[in-house]
């Protein structure tokens, strides 16, 4: 079963945090900036080495400091109207981080709600489409985690379950 959790991600115990990054994989606000802050400087230099990352794709590293053995950085979208292939590219944001996990045999991955925040991907709309992949590929993996920061987003997650979407 998914797992919907309100929680710090940067906290969790699992084999990969997701990160919902830019194209420059240098860091930024948000999410972003809570991973950057809790791993610490070497995740940076890591990020650095790879050399960014195109919006839909996914790219791993290790997870330093934090308890996550690893963090796959993956760019959502930027919304703007819906008509720019938001949705087929937060899809793909979803599937490429389940692709990487399969690919290093991690058995527990966590996602926060990607492009929600500053991205401004309607919220309701995102997690529907979260919640699809995660089905995808739950049998996969021991645990899938939706770990959103607040409560209001962890309703919403819960309320779209128990409409069976
Ligand atoms: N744990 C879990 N979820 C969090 C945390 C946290 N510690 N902090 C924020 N969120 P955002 P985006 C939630 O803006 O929309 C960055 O600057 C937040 O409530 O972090 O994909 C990047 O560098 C929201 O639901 O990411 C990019 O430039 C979700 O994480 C840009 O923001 C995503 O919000 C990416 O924008």
């Amino acid at each position: 079963m998914i797992e919907i959790i309100q929680a710090d991600i940067t906290t969790l115990d699992v084999d990969a945090i997701v990160n919902a990054a830019n194209n420059s994989l240098l860091g930024g606000g948000g999410v972003d900036g809570a991973i950057h802050q809790a791993a610490g400087p070497e995740l940076l230099e890591a990020c650095r080495a790879i050399g960014g990352c195109p919006t839909g794709e996914a790219r791993i590293t290790p997870g330093f400091r934090l308890a996550a053995r690893y963090v796959i950085h993956t760019v959502g979208p930027i919304w703007s109207g819906g008509r720019n292939r938001e949705a087929e590219l937060l899809t793909s944001c979803y599937k490429n981080s389940f692709r990487l996990g399969l690919e290093y045999k991690l058995r527990s991955i966590a996602f926060p709600s990607i492009s929600t925040g500053v991205y401004g991907f309607p919220k309701d709309a995102a997690a529907a489409l979260a919640l699809k992949v995660m089905d995808e590929y739950e049998a996969s993996f021991n645990r899938v985690i939706a770990c959103c920061y607040s409560q209001a987003d962890a309703g919403r997650y819960i309320a779209l379950r128990s409409q069976g979407d």
